[in-house]
C-alpha cells in the first residue's frame, strides 16, 4: 500500500503492509502500549471468527486492525464494543449507499442486500475484571469482483453498488474519524436501541437450525449482554443464543 496517505489513529501514524500474516496478529504479537491501527493490502493468514479463514483479494479491499485501551470498562459491558463498532460501520455505509440499507446480522456481520460485506473480529485482554485492551480486526469487501471460494455468502460493495466510486482511503478515513469519536466517549452511553434498530430482520420470522432442528422464530434482538433473543412461537418459549456457533442461519 505504497500510495497510502498520512492517516493517523489517535495521533499515531497508521502502519501499512503490502503483505502480512494478519493485522490482528501483528498487534497481538507486538504488544504495543498505545492506540494503533495497522492496514494491509493482503493477509496470508487472515482470521475470521471462530478460527475461520478471512479471504480477501490483494489490494482490492480493506483489511485492518486497531487497538485501544478503554478506561474502566467492566467485562459485563464487553458487548458494547461489538455494538459500537458494528454501528459505526453501518452508519458510515448507510451514508454512502443511501437510500439502500446496511444491517447488522447478529452479532456483528454487516449485511447489505442479504450479502455479507464486512466482518468484525474483536479480541480483548482482561485485567482485574476490566477490559484492559481491545484489538478489533475489520475486513470490508470493497472492490473485489471475484467471488470468494471460502466465503460464498459474501459480496463486495462495488458488486452491489457499481455506480459508486469506492475509494478505500476515503472510507477508511471516514471510519477512523467515527471510531475515534466513539472510543473517546469510553462506552458511557447505551447502544442497545440503536443496535437493535439496525439489526437484520428484527421482529421478522426467520428459519434457523437449532439443536439439529429447523425452527421458525421471531428475531427479538440482542439483550445488553449481547445474547440473541428469539421467540419460538410454536413452543411458546424464548430462546437465548450466546454464540453464533449454536445455530445455523437458514435464511440468506
Ligand atoms: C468475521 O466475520 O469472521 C470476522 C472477519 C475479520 C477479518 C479481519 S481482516 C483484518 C483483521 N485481521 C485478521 O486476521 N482478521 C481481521
Amino acid at each position: 500500500m505504497s500510495s497510502f496517505p498520512e492517516l493517523t489513529f489517535f495521533d499515531y501514524p497508521l502502519v501499512y503492509f503490502n503483505e502480512i500474516d494478519s493485522t490482528s496478529d501483528y498487534l497481538k504479537v507486538n504488544k504495543i502500549n498505545h492506540p494503533l491501527m495497522v492496514v494491509a493490502d493482503y493477509q496470508t493468514k487472515g482470521r475470521g471468527q471462530y478460527g475461520r479463514v478471512w479471504d480477501s483479494e490483494s489490494g482490492k479491499n480493506l483489511t485492518f486492525s486497531f487497538q485501544f485501551f478503554p478506561e474502566k470498562l467492566e467485562i459485563d459491558h464487553g458487548f458494547k464494543i461489538s455494538q459500537m463498532i458494528a454501528l459505526v460501520l453501518v452508519e458510515v455505509l448507510n451514508e454512502i449507499i443511501f437510500p439502500n440499507r446496511a444491517y447488522i446480522k447478529w452479532p456483528n456481520d454487516i449485511i447489505i442486500n442479504d450479502k455479507k460485506v464486512a466482518g468484525i473480529l474483536i479480541e480483548t485482554t482482561i485485567e482485574k475484571d476490566k477490559i484492559e485492551k481491545v484489538i478489533v480486526g475489520i475486513g470490508i469487501n470493497i472492490n473485489q469482483k471475484k467471488k470468494s471460494k471460502v466465503l460464498p455468502y459474501a459480496n463486495s460493495l462495488a458488486n452491489l453498488f457499481p455506480e459508486i466510486n469506492w475509494d478505500r482511503i476515503d472510507l477508511l478515513n471516514m471510519l477512523i474519524k467515527r471510531l475515534e469519536l466513539n472510543i473517546r466517549k469510553n462506552f458511557q452511553g447505551d447502544f442497545q436501541s440503536s443496535y437493535n434498530q439496525q439489526l437484520y430482520k428484527i421482529y421478522e420470522v426467520i428459519s434457523i437450525l437449532y439443536k439439529n432442528q429447523e425452527i421458525q422464530v421471531v428475531n427479538l434482538g440482542a439483550d445488553q449482554h449481547g445474547f440473541w433473543l428469539l421467540d419460538n412461537q410454536s413452543e411458546k418459549q424464548k430462546i437465548q443464543i450466546k454464540s453464533s456457533q449454536e445455530i445455523i442461519y437458514l435464511y440468506k
